[in-house]
């Protein structure tokens, strides 16, 4: 047991979300960083670096905080599903099965994961807005909820479900209409948007529905935006829901579940302050209830889809700082081993994370540096113009609240490998993922046959 005291971050185990990293995070007597009773400069020499780094633990109570706040806050069934886009691998599938949560999966690779990883096939749900023919038919053949976005899925259901074929549990997605202040690219819950059905869609296809025999609507869906700190538009939304539950089982449809999608937002810098997952989870759920008494509605099982808020706060990635290009009375770089391809976020979202140096995390913030990527792209900065203690090469440079949306949205730019992961707890480290090798990148490169072979 390595002696240690808390670090100032790691506070609220009750919602991780609102920590800026790992609620076990510590320093040792030596004022270094631990994370699940290890130290993180010992991770990076033992399994290399970039690293990403899982802290069991904050998993599991980020799972804990919306399983306890649904059973506290909501009077009927309830159920959270991992939005397993955020990180899918088989070792976090069946973490945050065993508790007890489903998942929601949108590809062929995320529902083979998720059934590999024995999440039970009647808490996962298939979205896509363009599932292809083979995940349609992976989803039904094992029995999941298939989410319907648009017509195109019913059609292509109705030409692959034999006839006399057993009837496949479906959700709807529809648009409710509603902004919130997220990035341009992760709103979802506008009219302008790739997903689900536009709410005057929504009477035509509940009525096509009715008359296909194979067609067991059971859920409607929507997904308003992601890393939100607002709680009125989750509040909004369940007036849209509730009006269309009405619709729906007017119409004759048994509709047992709501799903209110996932956006909860977490803290990846000092000054973000998002709700914390119990007041969230009160807040949708009391919205929920008072709007379908408010039209006479038995309630209904209430589902949500949690993706960043469950995992973002567990994860960190552990680089080694490498060279140094100082340009005098403009900017000082230092270069990481890893970058836009482990995390593509800030190239993409422009979004920020807080840095600490591993061994000297208290030391005194006394250089202005930018964090540079090593990939060939003179975007891929991870920050710019940031404080940082006096480093140098080879110093274990630490991310925080890299866990969700990093390793799901890397890729091999430059032909860089992934990196590997490892969970860690109670002062033991298990590898998650395998590191990829160089080698691995070339395995299903060919060389046609007709050209020339060289030397
Ligand atoms: N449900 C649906 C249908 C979704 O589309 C999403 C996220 C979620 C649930 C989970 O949302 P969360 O709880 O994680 O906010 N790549 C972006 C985030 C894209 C989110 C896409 N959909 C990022 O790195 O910020």
């Amino acid at each position: 047991m390595l002696k240690c005291s808390p670090f100032e971050t790691g506070r609220d185990l009750h919602s991780p979300n609102r920590n800026l990293s790992p609620v076990t995070t510590a320093v040792d007597e030596e004022g270094r960083l631990v994370v699940g009773q290890c130290l993180l400069s010992d991770l990076a020499e033992q399994y290399g670096t970039p690293l990403y780094v899982l802290d069991e633990t904050t998993l599991r109570a980020s799972c804990v905080a919306y399983r306890e706040a649904l059973e506290k806050y909501y009077p009927a069934p309830s159920l959270a599903l991992y939005a397993s886009k955020a990180n899918s691998t088989l070792a976090i599938c069946n973490l945050i099965a065993s508790e007890g949560l489903g998942l929601d999966a949108v590809s062929e690779g995320e529902l083979l994961t998720a059934l590999k990883a024995g999440v039970p096939s009647k808490h996962v749900v298939l979205h896509g807005n363009n599932k292809s023919d083979e995940e349609l038919m992976l989803g039904y053949r094992n029995g999941v909820t298939i989410v319907i976005d648009n017509h195109h899925d019913i059609d292509r259901l109705e030409a692959l479900i034999p006839s006399g074929g057993a009837p496949v549990r479906l959700m709807l997605r529809f648009t409710p209409g509603i902004e919130c202040h997220t990035h341009e690219y992760i709103k979802t819950g506008h009219l302008d948007s790739k997903f689900g059905f536009d709410p005057d869609q929504l009477e035509d296809v509940l009525i096509r529905l009715k008359y296909l025999e194979w067609a067991s609507l059971k859920g409607i869906h929507a997904h308003i935006g992601s890393q939100i700190f607002e709680l009125e538009p989750h509040r909004d939304l369940a007036a849209v829901m509730a009006d269309a539950l009405e619709l729906a089982r007017g119409l004759g449809h048994d509709v047992e579940d709501v799903n209110v999608g996932g956006g909860l937002g977490i803290r990846y810098i000092h000054s973000d302050d998002p709700p914390s997952i119990d007041s969230w989870v009160q807040v949708v759920s009391l919205a929920i209830k008072e709007a379908c008494l408010a039209r006479n509605l038995a309630l209904p099982r209430l589902l949500c889809e949690p993706g960043r808020s469950l995992v973002a706060p567990a994860g960190l990635t552990l680089y080694r700082i490498g060279s140094r290009k100082v340009i005098p009375g403009v900017r000082t770089y230092i270069s990481v081993d890893g970058g836009m391809s482990d995390n593509p976020r800030p190239i993409t979202y422009q979004s920020s994370y807080t840095f600490y140096l591993a061994d000297r995390p208290l030391s005194y913030r006394e250089e202005k540096v930018t964090i540079a990527g090593k990939h060939c792209e003179s975007g891929d900065v991870l920050i710019k113009d940031y404080m940082l203690p006096c480093s140098k090469s080879g110093d274990v440079l630490v991310v925080f609240a890299t866990g969700a949306y990093n390793a799901s949205m890397g890729s091999n730019y430059n032909r860089i490998p992934r990196p590997a992961g490892v969970i860690v707890k109670d002062g033991r480290a298990d590898l998650f993922q395998r590191r990829e090798e160089p080698e691995d990148l070339l395995q299903y490169d060919l060389i046609p046959d007709r050209f020339i072979a060289l030397g």
